[in-house]
Parts: C-alpha cells; structure tokens; sequence
C-alpha cells in the first residue's frame, strides 16, 4: 500500500482519490489546500488523517510516500519538483509541465532521489488502448486518422463574460491543445509513435492560447489529424483508416469502445471490453507496479511517451507564438 497526499482540491482530485482507493494500492493520508477550510471538508470527506496549508510541510511529512498533484498547469513544475526534492514519487496530471526544460529537469530530479514521476494521462493506461494497439495492424498499411476532442468549456463562458480562467490562460500555461488535445496526441504517439513533422492551426483567444486548433501529425504515407476544442460542441468519433479496415473508438479517452469495420466486407466486430466508470484505476494501478517492481522498462517507456507529448505541444506553440506566463522571463 503506498500513502499518498494530494495537491488541489478540484473535482479530478477527487476522482483520483475514488480511483487509487479502487486500485487496492494507495492509501490517502494527507490532503493539501491553499486554504485551511478546502483542506479539512476534502480530508474529512475521504478520512485523510491530516491536511496542510503548507505545501512544504507535506512535502516533508513522512506519513506520504507519493503525491497526485492537480494544481493549474503552470504550478505542476513547482510543486512536483519540491515533493521529488523531498523523495517523494510524484503523480502529476497532464499536460505534466509547460516545457521539454522542465520535463528534462523533473526526470532528472526523480532520478537523483531514487523516486518516480509519472504523468497522468488517462487513455493510454485503459485496457481498451491495449487491445487496440494489439490489434492496429488488422487495419493494414495506415493512411489517415482523425482523432477529434471537441468538449465545450463551461469556463469558456466565464471567458466570454470577459474573465479569464486559468485554463484559458497563458499566465496558467492553458490552451486547448495541451488540456484537451493531449489525450489524442497521446493516442496518436501511444500507436503510431513520433511524427516526422507537425503542423499546428490554432484559433487565439484574446489571452493568447488556443480555444481551439486543429493538429496535423505526418508519418511516411500516413497523416494523423487531431482536432481540439473548448469552443464548441462534436459527437464525431475518433477514426483510424488503414487500406484493410478502420477502428472506430466513441472517443479519445476513455476509449470506452472499439469498433473495427473491414474495408471490403464492411462487416463490423467489436473487440473492446468494458471498463470501470473510475477509469483513472488503470493509470493507479499502473504506477503502483511501477514502483513496487521497481519496473524501468515500463517507466523509460512512459517517459519517451510524455517526452514525444511536450515536444510537439511545444512545436505547436512555438509555430504560433503561444508563450506561456513562465517562459516569458
Ligand atoms: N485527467 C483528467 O481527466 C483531468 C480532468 C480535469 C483536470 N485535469 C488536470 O488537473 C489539473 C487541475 O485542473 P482543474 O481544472 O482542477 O484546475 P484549477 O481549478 O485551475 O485548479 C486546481 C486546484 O489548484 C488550486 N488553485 C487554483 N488556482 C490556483 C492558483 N492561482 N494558484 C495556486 N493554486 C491554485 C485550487 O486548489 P486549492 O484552492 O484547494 O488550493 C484548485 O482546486 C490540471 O492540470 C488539469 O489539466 C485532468
């Protein structure tokens, strides 16, 4: 059983706490908030032991051997490198950090203490994504994907009330490619590996991120299209065309379904199996193996994974000028 605290009191953190608890493999101890009331309602409601408003002081607390970090993207650098500082292995939610910099660094940093730093990205750990990566080469030669993920914000409206959310914010390293595209970037790089070359089309926000944008990802006779959205509103499913058959997937993450439809006989089989409502179980489970086997095989893979991940969110945002708030300086 690994203890483990939490940062952020959002609704993820919450779904995370259900999931680890589901997993059999993590216990809560500790609950961190800003502020003194957020922590003791969110310690109380999961029977945590202790809540903090000193970061640091969880941090260096020795009743957590991990920490789920949930704060705005532009904190997650900060707050993960002070908890590997201090030994602690780190479960950091996606987009994981602003920059390949910071990623490189916080690597390095889990090395030096002998700890782990994960980044959680839902899909790719789902029992779905492995049949349907054990299974992609039924579709034949590849030729094109579409990998949509088109969520209307309810933040957008306070956006269109003139605020500014910190998921629309540059200040927040915000922006709908890294919230919302990275799970079919992770799709994408999870099945087809690196590209060759990316193409980023962003619609801007006044604040300078993306509300939107459409991703073009070329391998050798094969492009791979991801559309992002917090603008607006799709059901369209997520599609993978290769010359013998396409996979048709609900969505990018949980992938919930998979669909395979033959090219020539247009007959349909199904081949996905059904997964838990509290699909973040599979990325716990996962880590909690990790660290108890001790397993750097599967590790080294994960971090190539985010690496390819940042490095392209890093591209799109480079090609069209969205700089976030740390990198300004
Ligand atoms: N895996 C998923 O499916 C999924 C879903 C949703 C979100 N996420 C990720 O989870 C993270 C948190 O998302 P969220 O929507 O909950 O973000 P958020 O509302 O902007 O902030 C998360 C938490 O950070 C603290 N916080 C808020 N503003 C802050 C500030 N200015 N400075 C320092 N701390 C601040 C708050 O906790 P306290 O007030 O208690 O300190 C808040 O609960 C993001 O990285 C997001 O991408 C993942």
């Amino acid at each position: 059983m690994i203890n483990f605290g939490t940062v952020g009191t959002g609704w993820i953190t919450e779904s995370f706490i259900k999931a680890a608890e589901l997993s059999g493999q993590f216990q809560l101890r500790a609950v961190y908030s800003r502020t003194d009331e957020k922590a003791k309602k969110m310690a109380e409601s999961y029977n945590a032991d202790t809540f903090y408003t000193s970061i640091e002081e969880m941090a260096q607390s020795t009743e957590i051997e991990a920490v789920y970090i949930a704060s705005p993207n532009s904190h997650h650098f900060e707050h993960a490198l002070l908890f590997l500082k201090n030994k602690k292995h780190v479960i950091c939610e996606k987009p994981i950090f602003s920059n390949k910099k910071e990623l490189e660094q916080a690597f390095q940093t889990a090395k030096e203490n002998g700890v782990f730093l994960f980044e959680a990205i839902r899909n790719i750990h789902t029992p779905n994504f492995a049949i349907l990566k054990e299974n992609l080469s039924k579709a034949g030669k590849l030729r094109s994907a579409l990998l949509p993920y088109i969520q209307y914000s309810s933040r957008y409206d306070l956006y269109l009330k003139g605020e500014e959310p910190n998921i629309f914010s540059a200040a927040f390293s915000g922006g709908a490619l890294v919230d919302l595209g990275v799970y079919p970037l992770f799709l994408a790089v999870g099945l087809f590996g690196e590209p060759q070359k990316v193409a980023y089309h962003p619609v801007k926000l006044r604040t300078g991120v993306d509300g939107s944008g459409t991703l073009i990802m070329e391998y050798d006779d094969f492009v791979c299209t991801i559309m992002c959205s917090k603008t607006s509103h799709s059901v369209i499913p997520c599609e993978i065309h290769g010359e013998a058959g396409t996979f048709v997937l609900p969505e990018a993450a949980p992938i919930s379904k998979i669909q395979f439809i033959d090219s020539h006989t247009k007959e349909s089989e199904y081949m996905g199996i059904w997964q838990e409502e509290q699909d973040m179980v599979y990325e716990a489970t996962r880590f909690a193996e990790i660290i108890g086997t001790k397993d750097l095989k599967t590790y080294e893979e994960l971090k190539k994974l985010s690496k390819i991940v940042i490095g392209i969110t890093e591209e799109a945002r480079r090609q069209n000028g969205i700089v976030f708030g740390t990198e300004k300086e």
